[in-house]
């Protein structure tokens, strides 16, 4: 298999082509899941799916916003299938009664999208340390990082065994029709930009959102044998109740994003099922023309060659070009590996042997 081919082998499709339409009534009838759903983008999602027909079981710790959302959506859609069930992320008992609830109020006995949406930030004591000169210095807390990171490996992990057992689904494939495509096997994480940027003052954020980010990257080459996509969305700024005053203060002045601009691209993620390991960014809207050594430009509107956009596809050539080093490194040491042949192998037992009876130690 040559390298260039290893986003074929991965099954990854190709980068996603935001001129073309998608049709947000593709979700109707799919039983989606998702954590974080009483505020901010979860909110918005769940407003947009319920008015086409989905299924949405809101997992969330608050739950005055929740069962108020739920209440009003349901008003306003007329859709009764829209439920709130209590659920702290970072408990994995509260995430698994969630799994099991909604698998129990979906229609067809089967989850068909998760959303790992739940998130905080806030003041970080990371490089604040208290006490620690005490002679028992205290645990500090990391709830910023647990929410972000721990909660969201735990709804993965829910997820994947959840979506293979979701009835009439089949595998995940670039071949499938969206409109007919109910049924479905869909991981959407929330990344961030702070997914691959730094984000000052904010080190529990930056360092859970690095690892979705690497969680993404790991899971989507390894998704296929249970037919499950996988997809990332990470926002730049935008306004909900995330952001706190003080990084509204430092953005003062720049740009911010748009709620309606994230939930366009993760309801295209979520409805056309033909998208498998790719990742979006959304920010602030911008009239942008690309230069000829690939960079962007800032113009006017209706400067000739340009285009408006918010979101853009991120990683666009990772598997083709820069995973392809890991791709080439692997072979080469495997490739050494079969050099080495038995007689390689057997060497390392010895030495291993004698490590373990300590005749060696190094
Ligand atoms: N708004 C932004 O600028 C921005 C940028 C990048 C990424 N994100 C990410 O998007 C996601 C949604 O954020 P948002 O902007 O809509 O914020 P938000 O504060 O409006 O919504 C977050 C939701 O998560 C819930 N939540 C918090 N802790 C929880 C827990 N322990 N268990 C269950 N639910 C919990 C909250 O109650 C809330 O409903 C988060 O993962 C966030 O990190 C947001």
């Amino acid at each position: 298999m040559a390298p260039q081919n290893l986003s074929n082998a991965i099954r990854q499709s190709p980068p996603v082509d935001l001129t073309i339409p998608y049709d947000a009534a593709w979700v109707k009838g799919k039983t989606i899941l998702i954590t974080g759903g009483a505020s901010g983008f979860g909110a918005s999602f769940v407003r947009l799916w319920a008015n086409n027909g989905a299924t949405v079981i809101v997992g969330d710790i608050n739950v005055n916003k929740g069962v108020e959302l739920v209440r009003d959506v349901q008003k306003e859609s007329g859709n009764k299938n829209i439920h709130f069930v209590h659920c702290d992320v970072t408990d994995w008992q509260s995430q698994v009664n969630l799994f099991k609830e909604a698998v129990k109020l979906s229609p067809h006995g089967g989850i068909d999208t998760v959303v790992a949406n739940a998130g905080i930030a806030g003041e970080d004591n990371m490089q604040r340390g208290k006490d620690l000169d005490a002679a028992e210095p205290p645990k500090p807390e990391f709830k910023i990082y647990d929410v972000n990171s721990t909660g969201v490996l735990y709804t993965t992990h829910l997820a994947y065994f959840w979506l293979p057992r979701n009835p009439d689904s089949v595998e995940c494939s670039m071949e499938s029709k969206p409109a007919e495509r109910v049924r479905d096997r869909h991981l959407l994480l929330l990344g961030s930009i702070a997914s691959f940027s730094s984000i000052a003052a904010q080190p529990q954020y930056g360092a859970a959102k690095h690892a979705v980010m690497g969680l993404f990257r790991s899971l989507r080459a390894t998704s296929h044998p249970q037919g499950i996509r996988v997809n990332l969305l990470c926002p730049y700024f935008i306004n909900t109740p995330i952001v706190t005053p003080t990084a509204r203060f430092l953005l003062a002045g720049g740009g911010m994003g748009e709620i309606k601009d994230v939930v366009d691209a993760g309801t295209r993620l979520v409805a056309d099922s033909r998208i498998l390991g790719r990742g979006l960014v959304i920010g602030p809207n911008l009239n942008i023309k690309q230069l000829d050594n690939g960079d962007w430009k800032l113009v006017e509107l209706k400067t000739p060659g340009s285009h408006e956009t918010a979101i853009w596809e991120v990683y666009a050539d990772d598997w083709v070009e820069v995973d392809a080093f890991l791709h080439r490194i692997v072979r080469v040491i495997n490739a050494f590996q079969a050099m080495r042949g038995w007689a390689g192998w057997a060497s390392d037992i010895v030495k291993m042997v004698a490590y373990k009876v300590g005749i060696v130690n190094r």
